[in-house]
């Protein structure tokens, strides 16, 4: 048994009050500091980057997990990993050919660890030749780029074949990340499916009271 870990997305906190924002998911139990990178091409959105990972490293003892949102993610990968991040997460869909190990073993070799994201229409297929030694595997249930979206029905099978593989290479540790569309309705069905981090942007920051939201979340997905 995994206790169920929720991570806040910084994409819908407030930026001009932003360690208040961290100070409150700190006091909420958040696990880990979710942190949207989009370059405005692999998405369409542009956020933020290394700059403020780093000042958000020096802002709080919590967890970075950083989701890369970018195309060629090897030509910015070093950065990132000299930044401050414990989770490093690289979409599938921008990796070719042996790049996606390349970059599994410079996230590894920097003394981080290596989580794989999957667009909603990826295969999980494409896990296979890193699951092994993944520590996380995220599954996008929306289309990458803006929070507050609709959690798209069905993305709870991909999360049970993904723990399904998972558990057939003997990788017993691997997380399984859920993002887009999480909260007190949805979590149920993707903690049943084998979820055990649960990324909430909208659903803890646009709540009247974030951390009974988030306690709402840990309970309904413990359930
Ligand atoms: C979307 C981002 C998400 C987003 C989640 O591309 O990866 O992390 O901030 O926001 P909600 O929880 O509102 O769907
Ligand atoms: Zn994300």
């Amino acid at each position: 048994f995994k206790p169920l870990q929720i991570a806040p997305s910084i994409l819908s906190a407030d930026f001009m009050h932003l360690a208040d924002d961290i100070a409150l998911m700190e006091r909420a139990g958040a696990a880990l500091v979710h942190v949207d990178v989009m370059d405005g091409h692999f998405v369409p959105n542009l956020t933020m980057g290394v700059p403020i990972i780093r000042q958000l490293r020096k802002a709080t003892d919590l967890p970075l997990d950083v989701h890369l949102m970018i195309e060629n993610p090897l030509r910015q990968l070093d950065w990132f990993l000299q930044a401050g991040c414990h989770v490093v997460t690289v979409h599938a869909e921008t990796l070719y050919g042996a790049e996606l190990d390349q970059a599994v073993d410079r996230i590894v070799e920097a003394g981080c660890l290596p989580a794989l994201a999957l667009r909603p229409r990826t295969p999980v297929e494409v896990l296979a030749p890193v699951i092994g030694r993944l520590h996380m595997v995220l599954v996008m249930s929306v289309e990458p780029g803006f929070s507050g979206q609709r959690y798209h029905e069905g993305s709870e099978l991909k999360v049970a074949a993904v723990a399904r593989m998972a558990r057939a290479v003997g990788n017993h540790d691997l997380l399984i990340e859920v993002d887009g569309g999480i909260g007190p309705a949805t979590v149920g069905l993707v903690a049943a499916a084998g979820a055990d981090v649960m990324v909430c942007g909208s659903a803890f920051f646009d709540a009247a009271d974030p951390a009974r939201a988030l306690a709402e979340v840990r309970e309904r997905g413990d359930a």
